[in-house]
């Protein structure tokens, strides 16, 4: 993991220590308690359904170091399997244009206590 006070940049592995991602949150100045993720797999792994697990994983470390937090995703409208993996995790759909889809999830305290 990198990290300085705005963004973290974390590194997910394979069962054998190979990284096969990475997974960064930027603080957004504009609006609080605000981070915006970007995911990049390897392109060796692409495909393969990791995406959605280097995600909540990297989801549940945010929320123990920021128990109430919003996630946003801003995506390329054509970015087709990046859409599809934030609506599955839950992503809410905040605006659209023809090029990109900013999409969000928000964390409570009241779910980090559960
Ligand atoms: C975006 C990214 C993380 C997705 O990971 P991936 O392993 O390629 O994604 P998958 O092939 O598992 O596809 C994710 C989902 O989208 C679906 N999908 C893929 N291509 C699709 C398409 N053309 N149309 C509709 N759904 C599609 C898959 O079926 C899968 O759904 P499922 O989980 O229900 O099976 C990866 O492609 C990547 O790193 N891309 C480059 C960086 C990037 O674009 N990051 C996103 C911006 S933050």
């Amino acid at each position: 993991m990198l990290t300085d006070d705005t963004s973290w940049l974390l590194v997910a592995e394979d069962a054998v220590q190979t990284p096969i991602a990475t997974l960064r949150f930027d603080r957004l100045d504009d609006l609080p308690d605000s981070f915006e993720v970007s995911i990049t797999l390897a392109p060796s792994v692409r495909g393969e359904g990791w995406s959605p697990i280097v995600l909540a994983s990297g989801e549940d470390w945010l929320r123990a170091h920021e128990p109430v937090a919003t996630i946003v995703a801003a995506v390329r409208a054509s970015n087709a399997a990046s859409l599809h993996l934030f609506i599955s995790a839950g992503y809410s759909l905040d605006s659209q244009t023809a090029d990109l889809v900013t999409l969000s999830k928000r964390f409570t305290q009241s779910q980090a206590e559960q």
